[in-house]
């Protein structure tokens, strides 16, 4: 058996066994005859033939045949040659050597094998590889035969290669396409069982998709399209083909959906050969990576602006050579501009770059997709600039990325702040339950406003890895409004599309299934019998809403669904590579022209070309290795928290956070506490109904027990010592995220370190005097205390509140923008030292922040423009040690208006409507003595 279980990928399981089976195959051989040691051997052996018995079928190399092989030499003793094929598939695999080979014929033959390992620099530049499913029940000898005949169509000058996998099973399928991460595409044939003829027992955790136990009794077709679509679920990119012996025509007609193409089985397997290659050349195709180099090959004469291009300013240079010897030349060879070379245009895209986005579409699962330069920062302003209007409401979780305060604000939104849970023992925030935004749905309701709301925003998954139910949320909101629009910032969730557990849980999954759903037949029943017991939802009572399962009107839902991703953050993309996708029913009537000009109000007129390709190749990257990548970071994060909630002395002084440390018991419907260390099936069960799942790829230790604060951890021990970099630390927390980047060296590294830092600390506290001891306790005690609570919003002051022509704001939104403006003006403002602002607090008034106010950590604003302090607020605020307090001067305090410009701004209020310009102070009159808090 395995040393280590698998958590959610076989990969690392049979890595290891194929290594531990060379080693033992090697020892077996020289133990000779020693009798014991050559029992105890064999045994081990036996085991891990076992493990690899179910797994190699799903793989072309070393193939069913060769494994098959192996064993025989082993069961009948000729252990020389069984170690010699051993150690040849084992160096195959770990060389990656089997890509550039055919893998027939594989024998126990040394010298065969050394003509088969060829050195890492020609398998880097060989052919891509991939593999090919067909599902057909058929026998050894017909399977020989299609391979074969697939086979004789290979040419040198294709542009990749593949092996095939023939398995006989829906069941055996489904397997495959869940662990064989090198399988690019799929031939379904017309003859197929439902159940696997081998006994898979020990895989059922990874066949996570449930098909219908009367397989049988369907017709072939019908069989085909049911096996398609639980294809699809598991890996959408996958190209199906299916192959069948009767009316093509009419079963093209019926099907094409489904299959990227439909062949007549007599027609032979040409066909189908170009078009697998011309599928995955679909997908490979970087339209604008291509344009790119072959613009840098052109020479050219630049009278552009552009000195760099080419190199032409460094090459000649006395003092800038280092630059080129450093980036080599081809970067600047590819330094061009939209207006030369005959390069696409990032602002009016019209070829290859028009292209890139649309592939990035597909890969995606959107209707649109534009490339952004300047990061999700600029993605996440474009968006809501493109949407919402001066005045629009917009709920929006308060812990969000400052691009979005800073967006709102300059929208001249009124903005209702969301309130997360807090997670106060750690000192940092979850995510926002979907009653809080109910509720206020609700309450903007019951004051007249819901047309007046436009959108809600919300990050998926959190910086600390709490991802949302994307359509639950989405469902229960269009039932009380069904035009709002969802502004999802995945900026940490791009890679999540490229795992099927993360899928569904991604904004542009969840908008295609809930655009689906209101389709079909089923659901407008479904609808019906829940409209007969709520009533018309616009006439049904606040209780009755917030508490019950809502789901949305589909006769007047519309879908209006936005996403914002990082792809520098998850994927492979230069710094600064950001993605916007869109799925809005109502995106080419209503929107495609104010996003149009909101792309021009935050797109540079010289964008970094070197960007967008990287883009173009981190789709087609994420298009063809995404599974497997994912897949990897998963399992990856798993064995990084295995080590070290199992390392005695790191547990000692460390521990990961784990589901139920992060998602309170009311937010897990399944009530897993640690949904995939339990098993696969338990994290399945959990994202698929908990209102909140933690992503397991973002690892939080808790590091209390060391006494070491989070940002001293980071800096002085990770970063100076090991040059180990993490982006996020709290109180007594750090984050160690894992990527498609982390390798098994890197969690290897990382565990060196912690044990390293570990081990320092033992020994430093086995040397502490009394008093330095006594201190350390001290220390340890204050970051395993909980903190002062995490404040809540305050409140914004009545001056900037959005009270609709009546005397009391009956609902919190506020106008951060003339908040924001009114501060330009110096004589309306003033700064006031902590112990000044909490005697005022004492005394009743209201003191309220100019700016925007971010300690970090934990990163999100404390105050905003026009939110009045709060006792809570100024004991967090002293309950801190960080040095950096964004919005805050040490030297002269919090700015704050002064008394007068409040006065002013109420009066300003009632004659200009909400959103509007902010009031000129220059006409105004001068303020009333200060006011009490009311
Ligand atoms: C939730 C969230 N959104 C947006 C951003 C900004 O992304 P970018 O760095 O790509 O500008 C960040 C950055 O950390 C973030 O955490």
């Amino acid at each position: 058996m395995p040393n280590s279980p698998a958590y959610n990928s076989l990969w690392q399981v049979r890595t290891d066994a194929w290594s531990s089976l060379e080693e033992s195959a090697a020892q077996l051989v020289l133990a000779g005859s020693q009798n014991h040691q050559v029992e105890s051997l064999a045994e081990t052996i036996r085991g891990l033939l076992d493990v690899l018995g179910p797994i190699e079928r799903f793989w072309a190399f070393p193939g069913t045949q060769s494994f098959q092989k192996a064993r025989r030499l082993f069961t009948e003793g000729k252990y020389d040659r069984f170690a010699t094929l051993v150690s040849g598939i084992n160096r195959a695999l770990a060389t990656d050597s089997f890509r550039t080979s055919p893998a027939t014929n594989l024998d126990a033959d040394a010298d065969a094998f050394d003509r088969v390992i060829k050195p890492m620099e020609q398998v880097r530049k060989a052919r891509p590889y991939f593999e090919v499913l067909i599902v057909e029940d058929m026998t050894e000898q017909q399977e020989l035969a299609l391979v074969e005949e697939m086979r004789q169509w290979r040419r040198p000058d294709d542009p990749f290669t593949y092996e095939i996998v023939v398995l006989h099973s829906l069941e055996d399928a489904l397997m495959a396409a869940r662990l064989n991460f090198r399988l690019q595409a799929c031939v379904v044939r017309r003859r197929f069982t439902h159940r696997s003829r081998y006994d898979s027992s020990s895989l059922h955790q990874f066949a996570d998709m449930i098909v219908a136990d009367d397989l049988m009794e369907h017709s072939p077709d019908e069989r085909a399209q049911i096996l398609a679509r639980a294809l699809a679920r598991i890996r959408p990119e996958l190209d199906l083909y299916l192959m069948t012996e009767i009316a093509v025509e009419d079963i093209a007609g019926r099907l094409s959906h489904h299959f990227r193409r439909i062949f007549h089985t007599r027609e032979g397997s040409l066909e189908l050969h170009l078009s697998i290659l011309d599928g995955v050349s679909a997908r490979y195709r970087a339209p604008f990576f291509s344009a790119l180099r072959s613009y840098s090959q052109r020479p050219t004469g630049v009278f552009h602006a552009l000195p760099i291009s080419h190199g032409k300013s460094i090459v000649e240079s006395h003092w800038i050579r280092d630059m080129v010897d450093f980036y080599g030349l081809d970067i600047f060879l590819a330094e061009t501009s939209a207006t030369c070379g005959g390069l696409d245009s990032l602002l009016e895209p019209t070829g290859p770059l028009r292209e890139a986005q649309q592939l990035a579409a597909e890969t995606f699962g959107s209707r649109q997709t534009y490339f952004v330069t300047n990061g999700t920062s600029t993605a996440n302003k474009i968006v809501v600039q493109a949407l919402v209007q001066p005045g629009d409401i917009v709920l929006v979780d308060r812990n969000c990325h400052q691009s979005h305060h800073y967006g709102l604000m300059l929208a001249g939104a009124m903005v209702t702040y969301l309130e997360a849970y807090p997670l106060n023992h750690y000192s940092m925030y979850g995510a926002v339950p979907l009653k809080e935004i109910k509720g206020q749905l609700l309450a903007l309701r019951r004051a007249g406003k819901l047309d007046r709301v436009k959108m809600l925003l919300l990050t998926n998954c959190t910086f600390d890895g709490v991802v949302y139910d994307v359509r639950r949320v989405m469902e229960e909101c269009l039932a009380i409004k069904p035009d709002l629009i969802f502004l999802w910032d995945e900026a940490w969730f791009a890679f999540a599309r490229f795992h099927p557990i993360y899928r569904p849980r991604t904004a542009m999954r969840a908008a295609r299934t809930l655009i689906d759903q209101l389709r079909q037949p089923v659901y407008r029943a479904e609808y019906a019998k829940f409209a007969e017991e709520v009533g018309p939802v616009d006439a049904a009572d606040d209780e009755t809403l917030l508490n019950r399962r809502l789901i949305p009107d589909p006769a007047r839902t519309r879908v209006r669904v936005y996403s914002t991703q990082s792809t520098h953050k998850t994927l492979t993309s230069l710094r600064q590579g950001s993605m916007i996708h869109i799925t809005d029913q109502d995106f080419s009537q209503k929107v495609e022209e104010t996003f149009h000009e909101a792309y021009m109000t935050h797109t540079s007129t010289s964008p970094n070309y070197q960007i967008l390709a990287s883009l173009d190749l981190g789709r087609r990257q994420a298009a063809l290795e995404g599974f497997e990548l994912v897949q990897k970071q998963v399992e990856n994060a798993m064995r990084l928290r295995d080590a070290v909630d199992h390392h005695p002395l790191l547990s000692k002084y460390m521990r990961c956070l784990m589901t139920r440390d992060v998602i309170p018991v009311e937010y897990r419907e399944s009530g897993i506490d640690q949904p995939l260390r339990s098993g696969l099936p338990n994290m399945i069960k959990a994202w698929e109904s908990d209102e909140f799942v933690l992503d397991p790829s973002r690892v939080t230790i808790y590091i209390g027990a060391t006494g070491i604060e989070g940002d001293a951890f980071k800096r002085s021990h990770l970063m100076d010592r090991y040059g180990v970099q993490i982006n996020k630390t709290s109180r007594n927390t750090v984050l160690f995220m894992t990527t498609i980047g982390t390798t098994r060296s890197s969690v290897a590294y990382l565990i060196e370190v912690l044990v390293d830092i570990a081990r320092d600390l033992e020994a430093r506290l086995a040397d502490l005097s009394p008093t330095e001891r006594a201190a350390h306790e001290r220390a340890v005690l204050r970051l395993t205390a909980p903190s002062a609570p995490l404040p809540d919003f305050s409140g914004f002051h009545p001056s900037f509140r959005d009270a609709n022509g009546q005397p009391d704001a009956a609902t919190p939104e506020g106008d951060v923008r003339r908040a924001f403006y009114l501060s330009y003006n110096d004589s309306y403002c003033e700064y006031l030292k902590p112990e000044e602002v909490e005697q005022r607090v004492e005394n009743g008034e209201q003191v309220v922040s100019t700016t925007y106010v971010t300690p970090y950590p934990p990163g999100y604003p404390v105050l905003v423009p026009g939110q009045v302090f709060s006792p809570e607020i100024l004991a967090f605020m002293r309950s801190l040690d960080t040095p950096e307090i964004h919005g805050y001067r040490p030297d002269l305090g919090y700015r704050v208006y002064a008394d007068k410009a409040l006065e002013i701004t109420a009066t300003a209020r009632q004659a200009s409507p909400p959103g509007g310009n902010p009031a000129s102070p220059s006409d105004q009159k001068p303020p009333p003595a200060r006011r009490p808090r009311g």
